[in-house]
This record gives C-alpha cells, sequence and structure tokens, in this order.
C-alpha cells in the first residue's frame, strides 16, 4: 500500500493526453473564460492559440498561461472578430505555425445593459457586431481548413461555440446581449447542420454567471455587473452571491469549469453535434429545449 502512490503515477505516466498533437484557437482569447478554457486544453495537451483585438488583455493571459505550461504550446495573435481580414490573417499564421487547426472555440464577446427603449442602434450593432458577426466570421474562415484536413483523412474538427445561459433565459434590460448570443447559438446549429457531411462537431457551451479567473477579471461583467444588479433592484455588491444561490446546486461557476466543458467535446468522446452543454450550476429556466 505504501507504494500505491508511486504506482499509480507510473501507471498514468504512459497515457498519451487526449488533445495530444491537437491545435485550438480560441477568440477573446484576453479574457477571463479564455484563460480557463486555454489552461484546460493545454493541460489536456493542445496546443494553444489564444487571439483578441485587446493586446494587454492578451499578453496577461499567455503570461499566465506560460508559468503553469510549456510556454512554446501558447501563442498570442492580435485579431478582431469583426474584420474578416483580420480573421484570416490570424488563421493563416496559425496553418502557418503548425500545419492545421482541430479545434475552434468562437469565445470573443461584449455585453451591454440596456432596456430596448434606451438600446440605441449603434450600440446594438456593435454587440452584434462582436458577438454574432463574430462568430459567423470565425466559423466561416475556418471551414475551408476544416473541409482541406477532411480530404486529407485529418482527425474530425471541434467547433465550441462560448454561447450562454441566457439563450434560453434572457433577461430585461440585456436586449443586445441575448439577442446576439441567440443569433451566434442558432449559427451553431446551423454549423452543425452543414459540416456534418466532414465530420466536424458543432456545440455549444451554456454558461451562467462567471467573474474571473483567478488573476484575470471577466472584462465584460466589469462593465455590465453593477448595472445588471441595478437592473433587478439589487445591491451591485452582491453580485457573486446572488449568482451563485439562483442555481439548483448552490455552486460558482468558473472559467475552468468551461474549460472542461470544452476539453469534453473537443476530445470527441461522444457522437454528439449541435448541442448544448449548460454549465450554470442547474438553472431551471435555462434547461436547453
Ligand atoms: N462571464 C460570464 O458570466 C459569461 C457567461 C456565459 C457566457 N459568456 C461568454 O463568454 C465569453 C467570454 O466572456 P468573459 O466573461 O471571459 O469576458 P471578457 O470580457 O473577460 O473576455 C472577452 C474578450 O473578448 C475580447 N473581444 C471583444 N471584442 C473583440 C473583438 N472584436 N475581437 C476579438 N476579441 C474581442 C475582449 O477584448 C476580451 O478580452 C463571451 O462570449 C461571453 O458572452 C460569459
Amino acid at each position: 500500500m505504501e507504494y500505491w502512490s508511486l504506482e499509480q503515477s507510473k501507471l498514468q505516466k504512459g497515457r498519451p493526453l487526449p488533445l495530444a498533437g491537437r491545435s485550438a484557437l480560441v477568440t477573446g482569447g484576453g479574457g477571463a473564460i479564455a484563460c480557463g478554457i486555454g489552461r484546460k486544453l493545454l493541460a489536456a495537451g493542445a496546443k494553444v492559440f489564444l487571439t483578441d483585438i485587446d493586446n494587454k488583455r492578451l499578453d496577461k493571459v499567455c503570461e499566465l498561461l506560460a508559468r503553469e505550461f510549456d510556454p512554446a504550446q501558447i501563442s498570442g495573435i492580435t485579431m478582431d472578430v469583426t474584420d474578416s481580414a483580420s480573421v484570416h490573417n490570424g488563421l493563416q499564421e496559425i496553418i502557418l505555425s503548425c500545419g492545421g487547426l482541430d479545434i475552434l472555440v468562437p469565445n470573443a464577446g461584449m455585453a451591454h445593459v440596456a432596456t430596448l427603449a434606451d438600446l440605441d442602434e449603434s450600440t446594438f450593432r456593435k454587440v452584434l457586431d462582436v458577438n454574432l458577426l463574430g462568430v459567423f466570421q470565425v466559423i466561416k474562415a475556418a471551414i475551408p481548413i476544416f473541409k482541406r484536413q477532411a480530404r486529407s483523412g485529418h482527425i474530425a474538427a471541434q467547433i465550441i461555440i462560448n454561447s450562454s445561459k441566457n439563450v434560453f433565459a434572457p433577461g430585461a434590460a440585456f436586449g443586445a446581449y441575448s439577442a446576439s448570443k441567440a443569433g451566434a447559438h442558432q449559427l451553431g446549429k446551423i454549423a452543425a447542420l452543414e459540416l456534418a457531411e466532414i465530420g466536424a462537431r458543432v456545440n455549444m457551451i451554456n454558461a451562467d454567471g462567471i467573474f474571473d479567473d483567478h488573476c484575470i477579471s471577466s472584462g465584460l461583467w466589469d462593465v455590465v455587473g453593477p448595472d445588471r444588479m441595478r437592473s433587478r433592484n439589487l445591491d451591485p455588491e452582491g453580485l457573486k452571491e446572488y449568482y451563485r444561490n439562483r442555481n439548483l446546486l448552490k455552486t460558482e461557476v468558473l472559467a475552468d469549469h468551461v474549460g472542461n466543458g470544452v476539453v469534453f467535446f473537443a476530445s470527441g468522446l461522444t457522437p454528439t453535434t449541435g448541442a448544448t452543454l449548460p454549465i450554470d450550476g442547474g438553472v431551471a429556466s435555462a434547461f436547453p429545449r
């Protein structure tokens, strides 16, 4: 018995990591959830490309992850998901650097709090641009790559969209965010229909409130958190507790949990496409239907 831990580590040693040799692109890579997704993909053996429009945030996440994992497995690339040329260039850089792309995680996003009466057109367009058009741009740009790879017998591509609990359970004063995320979610289902012929899988993750990942706070929540609470007539100080207490398991949802969901789908353990995985501690109003 006293050698049991040594025995266990010996048994684990020879076991290949589930995503060894795969490459992954995570957009919005300078964000809190991207940090958790990156961490779990790296732990599963993938090479990870984090892309973001904000280089400062991107560098911080890359530096944090490089303290935990082999820096050679992590790359940061500037990319604006609303700009097709920028998306194309980013993908080219990835292909030139490692020859292909196996896992795509459209994750870049922004939020805005306003009732429909107060929502101005330009802000609505901006949120749609990032959250909906941005998802479309990266999926569209990756399709020719995935098709080429499929023709040469490469392992099936995996797209995992970081969607939201909000898609099934929208909230007042959050119309721009809810509508844009619902649109991106629907695009994911369309991509599942269209890409099944090449074996590619497209799935969605619906998380509820996540406020930070260790040292990286959610930029999105930093902007909308206080207003979100005020729109419910609640004290902004109680944000985390409010979210923890509203789920069935009374648990805090973490960026790492989303990362675990991404690795589950990316590993292709089940023949699943077009599906939604809630990572929300159980929110009955947001049960997928
Ligand atoms: N935090 C939550 O509670 C929560 C819950 C469910 C879903 N989500 C979704 O998860 C994703 C990430 O959220 P987060 O909390 O990590 O937010 P975050 O603000 O920390 O990260 C989002 C990142 O997207 C980047 N970004 C914004 N516009 C961009 C653009 N045009 N091109 C490229 N990058 C751009 C930002 O610079 C930022 O680094 C979003 O899509 C969000 O809708 C978040």
